[in-house]
């Protein structure tokens, strides 16, 4: 009789720990969305202001390759308008970005950020999506000189989108984490890097709580990887393994992927700022499947990619934030033609690179067949212990 009161009560506790599984799909969990571009031919790195962009591919073919990966979430990097026609009356949020050799004129001209807008929102909003407009992309790369530039930009392309009565775009710009931030180990002594003399970091954030925007980030563990050689590589793939973990003695946390160390090393600079309740969202992340460097291959693409959608899905947050980044935009839809190093999820033809579910929603589907697959069992074994 004692024995079976163990049983039961140790299948009772089984089953009460199987539930949450159920339920943690309830949190908000982060966006999954995917980047669109046509002009950068090798790297992640931005194209040259002289070099034009070339004439987009069949705008039918992003709804399309959208459709089969489940996602609703697109990035453009740049904003076509034929592509932005193309997703009226579809379901897909859209994020726009203006180009960084605009972003000077901008600044200077407010009349040139309401004429973006009128070619690139006010025809096609809100029958389009638009949710973010980010003024420039990892500007700072290209255009280190013209810091000052970069929130009067932000400030008019906001003014002008508010003169016009849309008050639900929000205005942001992204940097790319390796620029804007130093001693990311252990995140809690990370810092914003600036030159001196310059003050964007604070009046930026300031705005950002201002209007309720996001924290735009281009994160790629690969690349921090590659720039340290002491990170093990299975910390940057999501590889659950006993030794892999980096532990930051000053918060007593314990990281096991570089992805959560990335994220809250940007946390944590916006923390020591002052800033503490901003989103952050991840507008570039992935892994190069090919290219001249050892790490760049499918292989490696492929378990980055599925253990960061698992990750995300999880919706275990990171240690410091723990409703987790507000979204994540994979780079990118597609392989561009030529050599190079490959970032796409999809193939220059469209067809799948990987077998990735990154809608993640059949995962939780099986997930939830295991749950009630074990609730069976335990029901069984309990009823038999019973009688
Ligand atoms: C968009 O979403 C709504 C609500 O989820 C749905 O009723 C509608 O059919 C969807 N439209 C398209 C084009 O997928
Ligand atoms: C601002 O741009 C508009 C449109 O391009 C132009 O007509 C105007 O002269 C510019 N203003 C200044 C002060 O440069
Ligand atoms: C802030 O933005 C989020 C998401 O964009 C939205 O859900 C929320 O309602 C906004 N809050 C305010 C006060 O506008
Ligand atoms: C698409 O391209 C990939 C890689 O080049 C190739 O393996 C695949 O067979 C192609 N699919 C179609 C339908 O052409």
């Amino acid at each position: 009789m004692f024995h079976t009161f163990i049983s039961l009560t140790f299948s009772l506790y089984l089953l009460l720990s199987l539930l949450p599984t159920t339920t943690t799909t309830t949190t908000t969990l982060p966006s999954i969305g995917v980047t669109y571009s046509t002009s950068r031919q090798t790297s992640p790195s931005p194209p040259p202001p002289s070099q034009p962009p070339p004439s987009p591919s069949s705008p039918d073919r992003i709804t399309t390759a959208m459709e089969n990966l489940k996602l609703t979430t697109l990035r453009l990097e740049e904003p076509d308008p034929s592509i932005i026609r193309s997703l009226l009356y579809t379901n897909i949020s859209i994020f726009l970005t203006i180009p960084n050799y605009m972003v000077t004129p901008i600044a200077n001209n407010r009349s040139i950020a309401r004429a973006w807008i009128y070619t690139h929102v006010l025809p096609f909003y809100p029958r389009a999506k638009i949710t973010t407009i980010s003024v420039g992309n990892a500007f700072l790369d290209v255009y280190p000189e013209s810091i000052n530039n970069l929130l009067p930009a932000i400030s008019n392309v906001h003014v002008s989108l508010r003169d016009l009565g849309i008050r639900k775009i929000s205005v942001s710009t992204s940097f790319s984490f390796v620029t804007a931030i130093s001693s990311p180990f252990p995140p809690s002594s990370a810092q914003f890097q600036e030159p001196p003399g310059v003050n964007l970091m604070g009046p930026l954030l300031q705005f950002l709580t201002d209007t309720n925007s996001s924290f735009l980030i281009n994160l790629y563990p690969y690349n921090l990887y590659r720039l340290r050689p002491e990170i093990p590589l299975g910390i940057a793939l999501f590889q659950e393994h006993p030794f892999n973990f980096r532990d930051d003695f000053t918060t007593g946390v314990r990281y096991r992927n570089l992805f959560d160390i990335m994220v809250d090393a940007v946390v944590s600079a916006m923390a020591l700022a002052g800033y503490e309740t901003i989103p952050v969202v991840v507008t570039e992340t992935g892994w190069p499947s090919s290219g001249n460097e050892l790490d760049a291959n499918s292989g490696y693409a492929e378990i980055y990619l599925r253990g960061l959608v698992k990750h995300l899905m999880s919706g275990a947050g990171t240690p410091l934030l723990k409703d987790g980044v507000r979204g994540v935009y994979l780079y990118e839809l597609f392989d561009k033609e030529g050599n190079g190093r490959n970032w796409g999820v999809l193939y220059p033809n469209g067809s799948a690179k990987y077998r990735i579910d990154f809608s993640g929603e059949s995962r939780s589907c099986v997930m939830n067949w295991i749950n009630v697959g074990f609730l069976i069992l335990l029901v069984v074994k309990v009823c038999c212990m019973v009688y």
